[in-house]
């Protein structure tokens, strides 16, 4: 069905742009219980691509992409706050930016959450057999992070997922994020000024994180980090909107 779907439209790009308009009509009415359903369920997908090359074994690629420079520019942002004790990745998949972090932070206690359950899974068998033991998978929704006490960790981060969380959801997760935050908040996400605080929908949910940060801090700094083209050249909506987006809490402190 896919398939098909995808020879209609490379032979009528009009029928994709329908297409396209119809998804985000519908991704408004079902609100981000849609992208959930996809995640939760995408191990279960027949014919499915991979996100970093094609490989039907989609999960097996994000574990493999630890090289491509994208992680290396976030790990690297990640890696200027000092000390750590703790890290909360929202969204880690089969963990493979905490793989990086641990091998930086050994002495650290690190934890991911997502909504896939065979992707904590095998990411957690995965990080055993590279012998990394301080980083914990769990299964959970972005939108469960009461089980969290108040500033519980000193770095939490994004990757990629708040693109997934519709209008009708993001602030109440925007506002447990910085709840849990100890030190510092990096979101990894698409953003742009031009667009609202709760988001417009191009394929995947950009907004203006700025607007909607400031509804839940006081004073606390937020630096605005646009990422390189040449790291994303095969993805030009990572080349327009990819940006970095760090609040520094009150307790926080940059190396
Ligand atoms: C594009 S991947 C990014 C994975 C990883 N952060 C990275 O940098 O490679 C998006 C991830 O977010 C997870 N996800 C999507 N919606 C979620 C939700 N509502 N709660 C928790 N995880 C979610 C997906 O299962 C998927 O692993």
């Amino acid at each position: 069905m896919k398939q098909a779907l995808d020879y209609c439209f490379q032979l009528n790009p009009l029928l994709n742009k329908l297409y396209s308009t119809l998804i985000k009509y519908l991704k408004f009415l079902v609100g981000t219980r849609w992208d959930e359903r996809y995640w939760a369920k995408r191990h279960l997908r027949k014919e499915e691509k991979g996100d970093w090359g094609g490989d039907p074994d989609w999960i097996k690629e994000y574990w493999d992409s630890r090289s491509h420079p994208y992680r290396n520019f976030l790990i690297q942002k990640l890696s200027g706050f000092s000390p750590i004790m703790n890290i909360l990745e929202v969204g880690c998949n089969c963990g493979p930016n905490l793989y990086l972090l641990a091998k930086k932070f050994p002495n650290s206690e690190i934890k991911g959450i997502d909504i896939n359950p065979l992707a904590v899974r095998r990411g957690n068998e995965w990080l055993i057999q590279d012998g990394i033991s301080n980083v914990e998978l769990l299964v959970s929704k972005i939108d469960e992070l009461d089980q969290f006490q108040d500033k519980s960790f000193d770095i939490v981060f994004t990757s990629s997922v708040l693109m997934y969380i519709g209008p009708d959801k993001i602030k109440k997760v925007i506002r447990e994020l910085v709840r849990i935050t100890r030190k510092t908040l990096i979101l990894s996400e698409w953003h742009s000024f031009e667009f609202s605080s709760l988001g417009s929908h191009m394929l995947y949910w950009v907004r203006d994180y700025v607007s909607l940060l400031k509804e839940f801090i006081k004073e606390e700094p937020i630096n605005i980090i646009k990422m390189p083209v040449e790291i994303w050249q095969e993805n030009s909506n990572w080349q327009k909107y990819g940006t970095i987006i760090e609040v520094i809490m009150e307790d926080g402190d940059v190396t």
